[in-house]
This record gives C-alpha cells, structure tokens and sequence, in this order.
C-alpha cells in the first residue's frame, strides 16, 4: 500500500513538472495538456493546488523571467475552471495569487516576455522574446518550432557537434544554438543574423544564459536582474524596441497574429509616422553590432564579437547576401545550421548562395563542412523551390531521421523536416 501512494505521488509530481514546463515555454493555454488537473477532486487538493502555484506563478524562474502577464492572467484563469470542473475545493493561496495578477496592469509597451525552455538534464535557457510572431518586420524575434526541432535533433546526436566549429545562419534569438552550447561540446559556435534588433536581443539572450552565476533560486534576487539591461543606452533601446513592437501589435488583426501559413514580411511594410521615427533612431542606434563591451570583444571587423565569459561563442552580423568571402573564410566552421530560414521565396537566392560559399569552403583535410537545415513544411510550392534551386546550384540534400525524444513543447501539427546538405555528390 505504501509502495503504490508513493509511485502515485511520484507520477503526480512529474505530471505537474510538465505542467509547469508548459506554462515557463508559454504554451498557449489552449494546447496545454492539463492532465493533473484532470483526474478527481481529491487529486487536486491543497497540497497539490500549491504546489502548481508554486512550480509556475511562484516559483523563482518565474519571479526572475516572467512570462507575459496576460499569459500569467489567463494561465490562472485556466487553472480556476479546471478546478472548479473537477469539484476541487479552490483553495485560498489560488484566489490570492489570481487577484494579485488581476491588479497588475499591462503596459502598453509589454510585448517582450521571457519563455523559459527545459533541458532534458534539468537545465533551463530563458529567453526574452516579443510575443507577436511578426515584428518589426523580421521573423526573428520570437523563436520557431523548427528551432525547437534543429535543437532536440542536435541533443540527440551530439556526437556529430563535439570538438566542432558551428556557425548558425538566421539564428534569432538563439535557443538552438544555446541548447547546443550547453549540451553538445562544440568548439565554437557562431550565431549570425542580420536583424539588428534580432542581434540585440541575441546578444542579451546570450549573455544572460551564460552569466556566471545565474541561480534562479536566490529569492531576494531582484527581478530582471538578468536583463543584462545595464546601461542607460540599453535601457533606452529595449524600451523602444517594445514600443516600435507595440506598434506593429496595433495594424495587426488579430488573424495575422495568429495564423502565419508562409510568412511574408511585405505586409508588414511600416506606414505609421511614428514606428518609422522610432525604427530609424533605433537603425542609427544599432547600425554597428551592439554590444556591451563589458561582457564582449569586438573583432576589429566590428562585426563580430565573442563572449568574454565563454570564448567559444560568437555574435555576428551577417547578411546572407553579403559578399565579403574573404570574411567568411575567416569564420570557417564544419558545420553550417539553420533553422525556418526556408519561409519565404524571396529569401531563398541569398540563402542558397550564402550555402553556397560555406560548403563548398575546404577543411583542410580534403573535407567539406555539411549543413543541417530544420523547416516547418508551410507552403510545399517554397520548398520545391528551394529544391530545385539546390539541384541547380550542385547542392546534394537528404532527409534525415527527425528527433525520437522531444523535450520542447512546440506545434506539430504542420510538418517539419531536416535536411543535410553538402556541396556536390555526398561521399
Ligand atoms: C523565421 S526566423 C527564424 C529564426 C530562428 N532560426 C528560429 O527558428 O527561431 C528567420 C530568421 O532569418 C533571418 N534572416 C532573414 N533573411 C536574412 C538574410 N538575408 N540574412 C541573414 N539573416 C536573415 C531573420 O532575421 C530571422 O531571424
């Protein structure tokens, strides 16, 4: 008897560490599997209710990298009805903790958040996001399912990335290559963009994940200290990086924000005078890389820089339709990653010729580097596109086996592929 109420307070335990996952990555409380929740009234009693406060709304990663509050609103919300559909006895600390969201008011400017992912080793990588799809034109601010995918995909097959140089074409705001970082021994890795506000909010991801001490359980931690907004410059262009979002938020409908089936960036053409004052000061503002030279060193370049704290990881702008080979040779990796960079047709002549420079670079040992390339599969007519445009410029590709053990919480009902790609006839 002993045995079984102990492997049931096991199984409850897990269930609701799944539960909180799902709230920290801000799975939209539509999809998230509430199983907990789902069982009688007498499984959902106090106990059980406080400890979901306290592995979500309360808990330290929670304090520290917030999501939304309009997620943490209707997170809550959610949680009441699931009581209250299972007979629970709602207990006190729920309605508290509810009413204490209410009376928080959401700024007009709140559109970055932070979502926190879990590795499988325990490990969280929090990132700050907007919490549109589309802002300011770029595709980048926020993170993909294919980079959720690219990045269950490399843990699994770590072998391939130890002792190896990776550079990440279209990286946004960074969780595949982080995860990476963290758990596949790389030599080094390059995360490049060419979306100034991508690359500040990268640089900001970055450092604050790779912060030496970055304990989430110190409670009298004061919020947000892991920012990395120090400086008043910083503090100046985070705020009008979330005013400029706000604005885009405002010529949005509502479908837009929601169903993205290929992305097209032309729609999102600035017309308000204001974003376009805002987007320019913000262009002259970030027009060099921008980086905190506390925590990077810049090449002399100026276009490229490496953490101080990790040497291993480099911040770079590029533009896939660069021509600079002489620059790219310098950046010479083994391996090339990618991930939802195939959304677009317009975005695909630079992308295949940027793969086109990198792998056809040689090693050195008569080797050349490989690409991996995740893709949610949205309009087939841009990928058979991209196809042929590798047929034609002698780029080989090949399916490969997608991850078996995802640990992320993304959409999966659109399908996504990997590709490997070498250059010429692979050995
Ligand atoms: C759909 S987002 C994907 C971001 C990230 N890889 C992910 O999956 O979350 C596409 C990214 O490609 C970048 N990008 C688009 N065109 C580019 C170009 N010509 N040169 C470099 N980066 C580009 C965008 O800035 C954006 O960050």
């Amino acid at each position: 008897m002993a045995t079984s109420t102990s492997q049931s307070s096991v199984v409850s335990e897990q269930i609701l560490n799944e539960l909180a996952t799902q709230f920290m990555e801000m799975v939209p409380i539509r999809k998230m599997k509430w199983r907990s929740l789902s069982f009688g009234s007498e499984q959902v009693g106090p106990d059980v209710q406080k400890k979901v406060l306290s592995l979500t709304i309360q808990s330290p990663i929670c304090q520290r990298f917030p999501p939304s509050l309009s997620y943490r609103k209707f997170f809550m919300k959610q949680l009441l009805h699931k009581l209250e559909d299972c007979d629970a006895e709602v207990c006190d600390e729920v309605y508290e903790s509810y009413a204490e969201l209410l009376q928080l008011r959401e700024e007009e400017d709140d559109t970055l958040c932070y979502k926190t992912y879990t590795l499988p080793s325990g490990q969280t990588i929090s990132l700050q996001e907007s919490v549109l799809l589309i802002s300011q034109g770029t595709t980048g601010l926020s993170t993909w399912e294919a980079a959720e995918h690219l990045a269950e995909w490399s843990c699994e097959n770590s072998h391939l990335f130890k002792n190896r140089r990776v550079l990440e074409l279209g990286c946004g705001l960074g969780l595949t290559g982080i995860t990476l970082c963290r758990e596949c021994s790389v030599q080094s890795y390059t995360f490049t963009d060419c979306h100034s506000q991508v690359l500040y909010l990268l640089s900001k991801n970055i450092e604050c994940n790779f912060q030496k001490h970055r304990n989430v359980s110190s409670t009298n931690e004061q919020k947000n200290t892991c920012n990395s907004v120090n400086s008043e410059k910083d503090i100046n262009i985070m705020r009008r990086i979330r005013r400029q979002i706000s604005l885009t938020a405002e010529t949005l409908s509502p479908d837009q924000e929601m169903e993205v089936s290929d992305i097209s960036l032309t729609a999102l053409t600035p017309t308000d005078s204001l974003r376009e004052s805002i987007e320019e000061e913000l262009s002259k503002e970030l027009a060099d890389l921008h980086l905190s030279c506390k925590k990077w060193e810049k090449e002399e370049t100026g276009i490229l820089g490496r953490l101080k704290t990790d040497d291993r990881i480099a911040v770079a702008r590029l533009n896939w339709e660069s021509k600079d080979s002489l620059l790219l040779e310098k950046w010479k990796s083994d391996i090339i990653l990618a991930a939802d960079v195939v959304y677009d047709k317009s975005v695909l002549p630079g992308l295949i010729s940027i793969l086109k420079k990198l792998l056809s670079m040689d090693l050195g040992n008569g080797e050349k580097p490989t690409a991996y390339i995740a893709s949610t599969i949205r309009n087939e007519d841009t990928r058979d596109q991209f196809f042929i445009m590798m047929n034609k410029e002698d780029l080989s590709y090949e399916l490969i086996d997608p991850p078996t053990k995802g640990f992320f919480h993304y959409e999966k009902i659109i399908p996504l592929e990997i590709l490997k790609v070498v250059m010429g006839n692979p050995k």
